[in-house]
């Protein structure tokens, strides 16, 4: 089978054990996955692109079939770029379902070839948000059981020097 490569987009900002569940997961059905940050100058970020494609590399560093990298403008133009056949999301909520239908929709629509799957997160996963890791980091929080333990010391650094 051709385009065997998946991508997995995304913001980011920063990972967490959602997203590190999809890619291991993920990583067990394709031979090559691609972690695609977008990279968005209308978007205020927290992180850099350079910095949460650092921060992803550190997370995913035992999985050899995963390469980092990053996008901008639509994401059909990336995926055609590297000749990728599949797009990977993760689904926490019925309200996770509705965004993703969406994009995957028009997605369909700006590509023909392109394939949309979804990965259930898993339930202990479920509650977790990098906008609510933030928000808890921002008050001093502690997000020790939400991002992996390899960016928790910058993720807290970033959010005691605001
Ligand atoms: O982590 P996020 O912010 O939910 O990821 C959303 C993302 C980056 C996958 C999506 O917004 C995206 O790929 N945007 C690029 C622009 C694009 O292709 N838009 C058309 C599809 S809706």
């Amino acid at each position: 089978m051709e385009n065997r490569i998946c991508v997995y987009p995304g913001s980011f900002d920063p990972v967490t054990h959602g997203h590190l569940d999809i890619i291991g997961r993920v990583s067990r059905l394709f031979p090559e996955i691609r972690v695609a940050v977008l990279d968005n100058p209308d978007k205020e970020k927290v992180f850099t692109v350079d910095e949460r494609m650092a921060m992803l590399k550190k997370a995913c560093a035992h999985l050899p079939n995963i390469k980092i990298d990053s996008y901008s403008g639509l994401l059909v133009d990336y995926m055609r770029s590297i000749d990728a056949g599949f797009v990977v999301r993760g689904l926490r909520s019925a309200s996770d379902f509705e965004a993703e239908f969406q994009m995957a929709q028009m997605n369909s629509q700006l590509s023909e070839t392109m394939e949309s799957l979804f990965l259930m997160t898993s339930p202990q996963y479920a509650y977790i948000s990098s906008g609510i890791v933030r928000q808890i980091a921002s008050f001093g929080g502690d997000i020790s059981a939400f991002v992996p333990a390899c960016i928790l010391q910058e993720v807290n650094k970033r959010f005691r020097s605001k």
